[in-house]
């Protein structure tokens, strides 16, 4: 029998959290389904389990850090303050306390959200990524004449589809620069503008540290979009259920891949995966052209990990159960060696 640990499950919060909180009416809704998923596999496998949210308040953990002496940490804090942006910062200061974490550290989470160097580091190492070209807030917007339409413009650095809707797929220079200004202002930030790959939309989930496991592939289809339509997983393609039927978009394990080709996709996502330096578990977000080119799209470190998320749902079908990941996601994070 494996040993029974001291875990501290750690949230965030949208607002000031005290020590100790009740958060029991919250962890009902469906906003923290992934926090009482993980709750329940942590009870289930029988650790001793103190949880805490942050807004932010650091002081806040510490004490609860020194208090409850956890032998690791699931860190489920991906913002602080408000600001998805700060959650390589959470890995930062938990590396600064000496305790151990689940999860991806901090450097993997900086370089994965940030969608040029991530893309610049790949095509370094010839792994295909579209063309693309980064706009700062505030410079001048043009379009580099080598960047071909159709181009799908995104936000930087934002994440679960902010900023991306049937609007950011332009195909002339007017929408182009329309689109590019729209999103500087709306969510004051910098924007890449990427050329548009046309193909099947894979999630492609990888855990482990020295030895990698890819579990199997996932596929987002839009079976109601007509053939000639942009397909794209835009915010409301992820988060309107309405929408997802109207337009018959579904997660699904992806159908009609040859060993070949899954075995060439599964050595390509452990490469991305190492090479931006990704500890902990991720899905890999993928496009499969129709002439079987594969393009990275992008990495997701520590992604949403509930149950019926996409993430759990591949290693359920590799024959992990959802305790069985919570745990073996927890002795990943005891023994991975930060720098
Ligand atoms: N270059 C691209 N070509 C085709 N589709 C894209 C491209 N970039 C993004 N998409 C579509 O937009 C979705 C969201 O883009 P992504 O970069 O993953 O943003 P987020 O971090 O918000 O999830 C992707 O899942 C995909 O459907
Ligand atoms: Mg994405």
């Amino acid at each position: 029998m494996k040993k029974k640990l001291k875990v501290l499950a750690l949230f965030d919060a949208i607002a000031p959290t005290t020590l100790g909180q009740d958060l029991s009416a919250e962890l009902k809704t469906e906003d923290w389904k992934t926090e009482a998923n993980v709750l329940g596999a942590l009870a289930q496998l029988g650790h001793s389990v103190e949880h805490q949210a942050i807004f932010d308040d650091l002081d806040l953990l510490r004490q609860k850090l020194a208090s409850f002496a956890p032998d690791v940490i699931f860190n489920l804090a991906d913002q602080f303050k408000n600001n998805r942006a700060w959650d390589q910062a959470i890995a930062s200061f938990l590396d600064m306390q000496g305790v151990p974490y689940t999860g991806c550290g901090s450097t993997g989470l900086t370089l994965c959200k940030h969608k040029g160097i991530s893309k610049k580091i790949l095509g370094y190492h010839r792994i295909r990524v579209p063309d693309f070209v980064m706009v700062r807030r505030g410079s001048r917007i043009a379009r580099p004449r080598r960047l071909k339409f159709p181009i799908l413009v995104k936000p930087l650095k934002e994440e679960a589809s902010l900023g991306i809707s049937q609007a950011s797929f332009v195909e002339s220079d007017d929408q182009f620069r329309e689109r590019v200004a729209f999103i500087h202002e709306r969510y004051a930030g910098d924007v890449i503008a990427e050329e548009y790959i046309e193909g099947r939309e894979l999630y492609v989930s990888v855990m482990g540290s020295l030895q990698l496991r890819v579990f199997p592939i996932r596929e987002l289809v839009f079976r109601e979009v007509p053939p000639d339509e942009p397909k794209i997983a835009t915010y409301r393609a992820k988060w309107d259920e309405e929408y997802r039927k109207k337009w018959g978009l579904q997660n699904q394990f992806a159908e009609g891949l040859d060993a070949a080709l899954v075995a060439r996709i599964e050595s390509t996502c452990k490469r991305i995966y190492r090479l931006l330096t990704i500890d902990g578990y991720a899905r890999i977000d993928l496009r499969l052209t129709a002439a079987g080119e594969v393009y990275f799209i992008e990495a997701n470190p520590n992604p949403i990990l509930a149950e019926d998320e996409d993430f759990a749902q591949s290693a359920a079908k590799a024959g992990m159960t959802y305790p069985q990941l919570v745990d073996r996601i927890i002795r990943l994070g005891l023994k991975t060696v930060r720098d």
